[in-house]
C-alpha cells in the first residue's frame, strides 16, 4: 500500500514531554464490546484524559473516539479515566464563557486532551470574548501548545474522494507543522480605532520572537527527520518583517539538522504548489495564520476534511488533540458525521501525547481495515461502497479493533 497512517509517525519528538501520572479506578466502557474492554484488574499504565466534546458534531464523534480509545487501550493493558468538560458554545450556554476556568484547570492536570469541535450559528453574532472560537484560542494559549501537527495523507482507498486528478493526488503524504500560539492571532497591539480621516479601523499585529520561531523550527526539523527528511518553510519574507526574522531563524536552526533538506517558499507560491504538485512536499513549517489556511488547503487534497486528525504539543504538559474539521452544524445530531478524524486524533493522542505507539497503531490499522471493508460515511462515499452513519462507522472500527490479536499487529520502532 502506498500510504498508511503509521508513516505519520514522529514518536520521539514528544517522548521527552510526557507525564505518566497514574490514577486509581478507571473503567473503560463500551457496551457492545464489553468482554474485551471491561476494567483491567492490573493495568500496566493508566492515564487521565480530558474530553472536550464541544459543539455541533463534536459530542457524536467524541463519544465514538472514547469507545475506540478504551477498547484499543484495554487490549494493551492500559486504562483511561475520562473527564468530560464544557468548552465553546456548550460552555457559553452552560457556564457563560467559552473556556471556563475549571475546564482549563482539569485539562492542564490531565495527561492529554481530546477535543471534538467548537462553534455554531447560534453564537456567530456574539461579541468576540463570547465566541466559541475564543475558547479554543484560550485553550491553546492556556495549554501552551505551540506546535500544531496536521498530517494530510491521501489514502489509496479514498483516492476517488479527491477533487484533484488521480495522478496528482496519489501518494500525497505531507505534514503541516503550524505555529499555534503566536503570530497575528495573538500579537499586540490589536483592536479597533479611528484613523486620521475619522474612519473606523481594525488592526492586528503579526509578531514573532526568536524563541517562538526557534522552538517551532526544531519541532519541524525533528518531524521532517522522522519522515522523508525534507522541510519547506513557508513565509512572506518578500513583504513582512516577521517573515524575514522567521526565515533567518529557520535557516540558523537548520545547521543543527544537516540531515534535513531545507527549502523556503513564499506562501502564495506554496498555495499554488500544493495544488499543482503536492507530492513535492514532505514537511511544511509555517506561522499561525498561513498554517491555518494551508492546512485546510492540504486537507482537501485528501478529499475530505472529515478524515484528518491533528496534534498540538507544547514543551511540557498535556497535548491537545482534535480533528481539523469544524463543528459542521448543518449535519449535527443527524448521525451523518465522519468519526474517523477524531478516531485518528485519538491515535495521535496515544502516539504523541502518551508515547503509546502500539495502541496508536492498533487504531490506525482498524481505521484502514474499516475502509478496506468498504464502509464510508457520506463525505467519502463513492459508488459501490457501503454508506453508513457516524455510529455505524464507529461500530465497524470497534469491531476491527476487537478482532485484532496482539500477534497480528506489526509494531513499528
Ligand atoms: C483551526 C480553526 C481555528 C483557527 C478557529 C476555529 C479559531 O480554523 O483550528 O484551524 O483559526 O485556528
Ligand atoms: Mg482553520
Amino acid at each position: 500500500m502506498a500510504a498508511c497512517f503509521h508513516q505519520l509517525n514522529l514518536t520521539p519528538i514528544r517522548s521527552a514531554f510526557q507525564s505518566f501520572q497514574s490514577n486509581p479506578n478507571p473503567t473503560p466502557k463500551c457496551a457492545r464490546f464489553r468482554s474485551r474492554s471491561a476494567a483491567i484488574s492490573n493495568p500496566k499504565r493508566s492515564y487521565n484524559i480530558t474530553l472536550l466534546p464541544g459543539d455541533g458534531i463534536g459530542p457524536e464523534v467524541i463519544s465514538i473516539a472514547k469507545d475506540v480509545l478504551s477498547l484499543a487501550a484495554s487490549l494493551e493493558g492500559i486504562e483511561f479515566q475520562f473527564q468530560e468538560m464544557p468548552v465553546g458554545g456548550a460552555a457559553i450556554d452552560s457556564v457563560g464563557v467559552p473556556l471556563p476556568d475549571e475546564t482549563l484547570s482539569v485539562a492542564k492536570q490531565s495527561d492529554a486532551v481530546l477535543l471534538g469541535a467548537i462553534g455554531g450559528y447560534k453564537w456567530d453574532k456574539n461579541e468576540k470574548h463570547l465566541k466559541p472560537e475564543t475558547g479554543l484560542l484560550l485553550l491553546r494559549a492556556g495549554l501552551e501548545v505551540f506546535a500544531n501537527l496536521r498530517p494530510a495523507t491521501v489514502l489509496p482507498q479514498l483516492i476517488d474522494a479527491s477533487t484533484l486528478k488521480k495522478e496528482v493526488a496519489e501518494g500525497v503524504d505531507l505534514m503541516v507543522v503550524r505555529e499555534l500560539t503566536g503570530g497575528i492571532y495573538f500579537g499586540k497591539p490589536r483592536g479597533f480605532g479611528t484613523n486620521e480621516k475619522g474612519e473606523d479601523i481594525g488592526f492586528n499585529t503579526e509578531l514573532y520572537s526568536t524563541t517562538e520561531v526557534d522552538r517551532i523550527a526544531r519541532i519541524a526539523f525533528e518531524t521532517a527527520r522522522k519522515r522523508r527528511g525534507k522541510l519547506c518553510s513557508v513565509d512572506k519574507a518578500n513583504v513582512l518583517e516577521a517573515s524575514i526574522l522567521w526565515r533567518k531563524r529557520v535557516t540558523k536552526i537548520a545547521s543543527e539538522y544537516p540531515d534535513v533538506e531545507l527549502s523556503h517558499m513564499y506562501v502564495d507560491n506554496a498555495a499554488m504548489q500544493l495544488i499543482r504538485n503536492p507530492k513535492q512536499f514532505d514537511t511544511i513549517v509555517t506561522n499561525n495564520i498561513f498554517g491555518d489556511i494551508l492546512s485546510d488547503e492540504a486537507s482537501m487534497l485528501t478529499g475530505s476534511i472529515g478524515m484528518l486528525p491533528s496534534a498540538s504539543l507544547g514543551e511540557s504538559g498535556p497535548g491537545l488533540f482534535e480533528p481539523i474539521h469544524g463543528s459542521a452544524p448543518d449535519i449535527a445530531g443527524q448521525d451523518k458525521a465522519n468519526p474517523l478524524a477524531t478516531i485518528l486524533s485519538a491515535a495521535m493522542l496515544l502516539r504523541y501525547g502518551l508515547g503509546e505507539e502500539h495502541t496508536a497503531k492498533r487504531i490506525e490499522d482498524a481505521v484502514l481495515e474499516t475502509l478496506n471493508k468498504g464502509f464510508r460515511t457520506g463525505d467519502i462515499h463513492s459508488t459501490g461502497k457501503m454508506l453508513v452513519g457516524c455510529k455505524a462507522m464507529g461500530e465497524e472500527v470497534l469491531r476491527s479493533v476487537d478482532s485484532q490479536r496482539p500477534a497480528a499487529v506489526s509494531y513499528q520502532n
